[in-house]
């Protein structure tokens, strides 16, 4: 049996999650780029586009499928729901990292992760996400909201698409860069993906959820 003492040498502070964290707690947002390493953006980037090419993603949707038409000036991104138990090797690779921030939070914060969905996107030219809140699709439990940035580099300003996030008094304006990571409280909030200018835009995103 294993005693409280060794249930606390077991546990190795972690400066990366620490400081994610702290911003969360201050700002209820976190920004960290190399999130992954530039090797690790370059095999989801070709996952990505290999299943895109496949034409298995989707036109988003923003609640019943018969707005359709409606969501087009919502939303315009196209999107494909990541399965972790039929994950490839690269696709575990992502979700070690994601799990492994999971386990730190429920253990330091006392968050109560239990459910995680993660999907691809892609934002094709001309495409945007008009300002919204996570919990628009009656989705209550969705605690934290990541994206990660699966694009070319350089991603320069004139391409656009950058993730403004609306602040009490204040607006950030955060550049899709490849390998940086933002998370952020899903019910408090509001954000906007801006038009995409050039290129396309590529990322997963997820949600962390209570039950
Ligand atoms: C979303 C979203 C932000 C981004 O998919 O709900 O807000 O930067 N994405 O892609
Ligand atoms: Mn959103």
């Amino acid at each position: 049996m294993r005693s409280e003492l060794f249930e606390q040498l077991d546990f190795v502070e972690n400066p990366l999650f620490e400081s994610i964290i702290e911003d969360l707690l201050n700002q209820q947002y976190s920004v960290v780029d190399h999130f992954f390493t530039e090797a690790e953006v370059v095999q989801f980037r070709a996952n990505l586009l290999l299943k895109y090419e496949e034409d298995r993603f989707k036109k988003s949707a923003i609640g019943s499928r018969t707005q359709e038409e409606i969501d087009k000036t919502i939303r315009g991104d196209f999107i494909l729901w990541m399965d972790e138990s039929k994950s490839d090797p690269i696709e575990q690779l992502f979700f070690n990292k994601i799990n492994s921030l999971v386990s730190y939070l429920n253990k330091t914060c006392f968050l109560g992760i239990l459910q995680k969905e993660f999907h691809y996107a892609v934002y094709p030219t001309g495409t945007f996400y008009k300002r919204h809140l996570d919990t628009f699709q009656n989705d209550d439990r969705r605690k934290l909201s990541m994206v990660c940035y699966l694009n070319e580099d350089p991603w320069p300003k004139e391409n656009g698409g950058e993730l403004a996030i609306y602040l009490e008094n204040d607006m950030k304006e955060i550049l899709p860069l490849p390998g940086r990571m933002v998370i952020f409280e899903s019910q408090l909030l509001e954000h906007e993906v801006k038009v995409v200018k050039a290129s396309e835009r590529l990322s997963i995103t997820g949600w962390l959820k209570t039950r």
